[in-house]
């Protein structure tokens, strides 16, 4: 097997050069703050992009859930429904409003959540108002089903698209399903300001109410006054200047995703491997990572604890605990699939609900995502195929 000269990442940022000299005039004009020309260029582009009538560029797509959060009303107390098998960034601006997550369980044809479990959700608690939507690994959920549903019980979505901008779902860009939405420019998304996020909706006065809020609640007065709490979270003019640079990169990024995507699906095909599952017939997801499920026949024995895991080799088996390690022994950064929420400790008191079995967990288990570097060679990826492909000898 050929070595791996140089690391492989995850998903690390891909810069082009246009950024520098977005940042370098926000220098040169002194726009240095949380005010300028590239954040009303960013935030124009992104509604021109998706469809969506406002756009707020913020700190992080954290600060964009937690605002979305307090806008769809969430209070202390609430119930909230929220996807399982996703990043702890869906779900702790939940805790911050002091409201209690619900999580619902995972299908699998796209991994994201449940429309069934989810209406199982609604027959336990009927009241809650706010179900908060993540698309993983930039595969839209099955959003029919999940704003029927939602429309029926009278509640908000929320959407998580933090992982999926660009993705489209009936030719409709994920981002703009929910009521509000946020996405991402975290250092590892498809494309990056190395930092920041933005929440997007159709709503006026929620816009009006995050732009306020996310500068300390300034009221409309010559001194500083304040009605309301506020937050410090508006994106910084310098990091729009990155996030304008990259968003022209948005379709050759999403095109060397999928060259990856595909490049791995060819590769591992004869093996007991399924990749991440999505509609083709509605859905185009922007394959930000590869990920891979072994099938149960072909899963070696793996243990893993709260905090370590071990397994036992076996001729012609493996497991995504033998496959990660044999990954960074070859200089390349896999990763174990989220573990889902209900499994994590700080909500092990949350209620979690499924349609008997737990996909999530069987996800999580049988799953890992793949080295999804834009900038990795196909030379690269074929030693990483060849990595993987000998885990099953
Ligand atoms: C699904 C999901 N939601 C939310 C976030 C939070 O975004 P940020 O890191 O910009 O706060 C991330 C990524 O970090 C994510 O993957």
């Amino acid at each position: 097997m050929k070595k791996l000269e140089n690391k492989v990442w995850l998903s690390s940022p891909t810069m082009h050069g246009d950024e520098l000299k977005y940042m370098q005039k926000a220098y040169e004009t002194n726009w240095m703050s949380t005010i300028g020309e590239n954040i009303n260029e960013i935030e124009k582009s992104v509604c021109e992009k998706l469809g969506c009538k406002y756009a707020v560029a913020l700190s992080c797509g954290t600060s964009a859930l937690h605002l979305a959060i307090k806008i769809a009303g969430v209070k202390s107390g609430d119930k909230v429904f929220c996807s399982d098998l996703t990043f702890a960034a869906t779900v702790n601006p939940v805790l911050y409003e002091k409201a209690v997550p619900v999580f619902i369980d995972t299908e699998y044809d796209t991994w994201n959540m449940d429309p069934k479990a989810l209406e199982k959700a609604f027959e336990i608690y009927p009241d809650v108002k706010v179900i908060v939507v993540a698309n993983l690994y930039g595969t839209p959920a099955k959003f029919e089903e999940i704003l029927s549903i939602a429309e029926k019980h009278n509640a908000i979505v929320v959407e998580d698209a933090a992982e999926s901008f660009g993705a489209t779902y009936k030719n409709k860009q994920t981002g703009t399903f929910g009521k509000y939405n946020i996405i991402s420019f975290n250092g590892n998304k498809i494309i990056t300001g190395s930092s920041g996020g933005m929440l997007l909706t159709d709503d006026e006065k929620a816009a009006e109410n995050a732009r306020k809020w996310s500068t300390q609640s300034r009221e409309n007065a010559p001194w500083y006054q304040h009605e309301e709490m506020g937050y410090n979270y508006r994106m910084s003019n310098v990091i729009a200047g990155v996030v304008r640079g990259q968003l022209p990169y948005l379709g050759e990024h999403i095109a060397k995703k999928k060259e990856i995507f595909e490049r791995y699906k060819e590769g591992l095909k004869d093996l007991p491997v399924t990749m991440n599952p999505f509609d083709e017939e509605i859905m185009v997801p922007n394959y930000w990572l590869s990920c891979m499920l072994i099938n149960k026949e072909a899963m070696c024995h793996q243990v893993r604890t709260d905090t370590e895991t071990s397994y036992v080799s076996e001729k012609g088996k493996t497991c995504p605990s033998e496959i990660l390690e044999m990954l960074a022994k070859n200089n390349a950064e896999g990763r174990p699939i989220w573990k889902p929420m209900h499994l994590q400790p700080i909500y092990k008191n949350n209620d979690f609900v499924s349609i008997g079995y737990d996909v999530g967990e069987d996800i999580f288990d049988r799953g890992l995502c793949l080295p999804s570097d834009i900038k990795m060679t196909a030379d690269e990826q074929n030693t990483i195929i060849e990595i993987i492909r000998a885990c099953f000898k």
